[in-house]
């Protein structure tokens, strides 16, 4: 049996057995158990350290499952899924009954998504029911874009299929449909601009009434070393400031440093955007390994995909920074 098959054999059998395993996406892995068995969602909150209120998104493995899990579907919902699915959007919609309340945290939502990788596809398909799936990193880290990533932080006991580095490397924007206008409750592959051109409306204020829940909170996805974000022009000044302070330096910016600071710092290349999003946890993840106690890095153009980078780097600022306080 070929490898690719004896492993899609092994995580549905560990799916169906109630087991966790990790799941490669087209944004980041997954920590996945079978959506509709309680006590295997339980252990994602356990494995993960995640307070139990915070929901997860149950990744469906055809558009036509959102029936059975989302009641008084708006036809803008079926308009997106038709646009975007199998893609990185979450749209959050009114969940039926066969939604445990483990899933969503006890709301009266449930936040649903295709994925457009082809082995959560085939996996979904196989076992012909939904997978919740936080991103697979311990709460607050950063996200993995690899299956080295989820080992890294998991451990080789939990089964993670390889499926390469992901496509996008952020999180599926996230659309609340459940009132009157659409609100973007988390940037991400899919733009807002994109949204709003499907919906030919405009979207509604993302902080209005949002629920407090992991991804919108201030402080997430932080490495261990301190990010700060500086504008380009003063990138290599506050360098030099931070090496006299005796720091160890990593820089994820546009351009190359001087010769003068080549060898005593640790440099990553900013590209495109789409590049950036691609590369930015793990060139966060990277930097740490090079146990850099600051991280430099620059504002980016939020304009289109720029949205959701500078909204993960602004987060995993102010959370690096709290990680040091406490
Ligand atoms: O790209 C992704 O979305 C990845 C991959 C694995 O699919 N998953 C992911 O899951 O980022 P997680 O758990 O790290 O983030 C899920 C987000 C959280 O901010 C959560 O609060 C929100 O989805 N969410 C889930 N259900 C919700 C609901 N009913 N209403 C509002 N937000 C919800
Ligand atoms: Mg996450």
């Amino acid at each position: 049996m070929a490898r690719r098959e004896e492993d899609i054999e092994r995580a549905v059998a560990e799916l169906a057995a109630g087991k966790l395993i990790g799941l490669p996406t087209e944004t980041v892995y997954g920590l996945a158990a079978d959506g509709t068995n309680p006590a295997a969602v339980r252990r994602i909150f356990a494995q993960k350290g995640r307070p139990t209120g915070h929901p997860l998104i149950l990744h469906l493995g055809e558009s036509a499952w959102i029936h059975r899990y989302a009641r008084d579907v708006p036809p803008l919902a079926l308009d997106l899924a038709e646009a975007y699915w199998p893609g990185p959007l979450t749209l959050v919609l009114k969940r039926t009954e066969e939604v445990p309340l483990e899933v969503t945290g006890g709301l009266d939502t449930v936040a649903l998504r295709v994925p457009r990788h082809p082995l959560a596809l085939e996996v979904l398909r196989r076992l012909g029911r939904p997978l919740a799936a936080p991103s697979a990193n311990r709460f607050g880290e950063v996200s993995p874009t690899t299956r080295a990533h989820v080992i890294h932080d998991f451990g080789d006991t939990l089964f993670v299929l390889d499926g390469g580095p992901c496509d996008v490397g952020l999180e599926s924007t996230i659309v609340d449909l459940t009132e009157d206008l659409p609100r973007v409750l988390r940037p991400g592959g899919i733009t807002e601009g994109q949204i709003s051109q499907t919906a030919s409306r405009a979207l509604g204020k993302a902080d209005e009434g949002a629920p407090a829940v992991p991804g919108t909170l201030e402080a997430h996805y932080a490495p261990r070393a301190e990010l700060r974000l500086v504008d380009p022009s003063r990138l290599y000044g506050e360098v030099v400031h931070a090496l006299d302070e005796g720091e160890t330096v990593g820089v994820f910016g546009p351009d190359a440093p001087p010769a003068a600071l080549q060898s005593r710092i640790s440099f990553e290349k900013m590209g495109s955007i789409a590049s950036v999003a691609h590369d930015l946890y793990a060139t966060l993840r990277r930097l740490d390994d090079a146990r850099c106690t600051v991280i430099f890095s620059v504002f980016v153009d939020e304009s289109g995909l720029g949205r959701a980078v500078a909204d993960r780097m602004k987060r995993a600022c102010v959370g690096s920074r709290r990680s040091r306080m406490s």
